[in-house]
């Protein structure tokens, strides 16, 4: 089971949400505990208010403490919305005077814990209820007295609530927006992708222009560049191949026809000697038609892009130069040609692919046995310099005129008046091996400025023995 790809939707908002719930989790402590400490300070402060005029009521009536509360002065201690308010007094020998017994005492009970004068609030849980209390310990005409006064906190609950959520909504909304702004933001952003997409989605394989990226975001035009850099080379190849079949069609026609015409001819002949003369020409035809196809399966091989790394291994270059000019013996004997070879002493390993670097030195050889007139010489060459090992053809042949030094490797270009067979493919076919081996191709002047000497340097790869080498040479 493949997992399913996460969305930048859902990894955006996954990213922004986590801190923005912490810290709404965080701020809302914080709300609850600004809002606790103002209600419990406003109510406080109506306690003390209430407790202030219930003091007012405290008198000494013969000697004796005692409140006196008018109805009125009731109904006013009593206004407290919903909540119950409970009161008592007592006096400094603990003798109680007034009010609800039962109310909780301040531990310990004794009047001289109260301070005098100075209120003390604390909150305790009375007849099932929980209940904020005021105790203070004060003078009346010359008399200790302790009052209390207590009222039930549902008030100031809802109070705490009521700030919480006036503090906490706003901040959920905002929440809420931010999420949702990442959202949508997140979607008008791809937008254009899926513009790119669809515009893709719907294109003809055959159109390679480039896809448009005015309309992309700065961060997804890299990928666009990419696809098009993709687009442009794939382009670039499709060409070069059309251009090739195209090439290779056209360059085919001509021997074919001219096979066609000469076998026509041969049939209408009743001369053996004339049929032989006829055979000799379509055999010579077809030997060059079979000549130009095999330079065209090895140039479709020798393609940069067609060249496969996998081929590519540790060879030793001197070894198979050498095996090479062994096989163009025989040619260069029977046209008098001297044919020599200089290797090298050291090791010559070069990484590469030997098939297609066997296929560059053949065209070169057989371009300087084949332009250079009866008893020239040809040397085929490795010579070490510095990191590289640089292969060399020289031949003291006709030589190649200054001003075609550029075109004699464009492909199917000959110059004319050689009178010798070929097809124009030889040297852009040694172009395109030393290209896929990120090198090039040197055309120099021979020795004493006469002839040819071709040069084609390769980095050497340092090592003494590698068993690639036996490997690749037995193949
Ligand atoms: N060593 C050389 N000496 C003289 N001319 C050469 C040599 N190599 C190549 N040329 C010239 O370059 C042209 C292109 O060579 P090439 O691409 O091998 O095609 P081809 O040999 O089939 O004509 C040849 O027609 C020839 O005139
Ligand atoms: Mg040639």
């Amino acid at each position: 089971m493949t997992p399913s790809p996460s969305t930048l939707r859902r990894q955006l908002i996954l990213w922004l949400t986590a801190p923005l719930v912490s810290l709404w989790l965080i701020s809302s402590a914080i709300d609850y505990n600004v809002a606790f400490k103002a209600a419990n300070h406003a109510y406080d402060q109506t306690l003390l208010s209430k407790l202030f005029g219930l003091s007012k009521q405290v008198v000494v009536e013969n000697g004796h403490l005692t409140v006196k509360l008018p109805p009125e002065a009731l109904a006013i201690l009593r206004s407290a919305d919903q909540d119950k308010i409970y009161f008592q007094v007592w006096n400094r020998s603990e003798q109680f005077i007034f009010g609800y017994i039962d109310l909780p005492m301040p531990i310990p009970m004794t009047i001289n814990t109260i301070t005098q004068n100075i209120p003390s609030y604390r909150d305790e849980t009375y007849r099932g209820e929980s209940i904020r209390i005021i105790s203070v310990g004060t003078q009346i005409k010359g008399r200790d007295v302790l009052i209390q006064l207590a009222r039930t906190t549902k008030r100031r609950e809802e109070t705490i609530a009521e700030m919480l959520m006036n503090m906490v909504i706003p901040q959920i909304i905002l929440v809420l927006m931010a999420i949702f702004s990442v959202w949508y933001a997140v979607g008008r952003s791809l937008t254009p992708l899926m513009q790119i997409r669809d515009e893709i989605l719907h294109r003809s394989h055959l159109d390679l222009s480039p896809v448009s990226q005015i309309q992309v975001p700065l961060e997804i035009q890299p990928l666009i560049q990419g696809f098009n850099e993709l687009i442009a080379r794939l382009g670039k190849l499709l060409n070069a191949q059309q251009r090739f079949v195209a090439d290779a069609a056209h360059q085919l026609r001509t021997p074919l026809a001219g096979l066609k015409a000469q076998a026509e001819l041969a049939l209408r002949l009743e001369n053996p000697a004339e049929i032989r003369h006829s055979l000799q020409q379509i055999h010579t035809a077809a030997k060059q038609a079979n000549h130009l196809i095999q330079q065209l399966l090895v140039l479709a091989r020798a393609e940069p892009e067609a060249q496969q790394d996998s081929l590519m291994r540790a060879f030793d270059l001197a070894e198979l130069a050498k095996k090479i000019t062994m096989t163009w013996v025989p040619r260069a004997l029977h046209k008098k040609i001297d044919l020599g070879f200089e290797g090298v002493d050291a090791s010559a390993t070069v990484h590469g692919n030997a098939t297609l670097i066997g296929e560059l030195l053949n065209n070169l050889i057989d371009n300087a046995l084949r332009y250079t007139p009866e008893n020239g010489v040809v040397t085929v060459r490795i010579v070490s310099l510095l990191d590289d090992l640089i292969l060399e053809v020289e031949d003291n042949g006709t030589g190649i005129p200054f001003e075609m030094h550029d075109l004699v490797f464009d492909r199917f270009f000959r110059i004319l008046g050689s009178n010798q067979e070929g097809c124009g493919l030889g040297l852009a076919i040694v172009r395109e091996i030393a290209h896929g081996h990120d090198t090039d191709v040197q055309l120099l002047l021979g020795r004493n400025n006469q002839g040819t000497l071709m040069r084609v340097p390769f980095k050497r790869i340092k090592s003494e023995f590698n068993p690639l080498n036996t490997q690749t040479l037995k193949q």
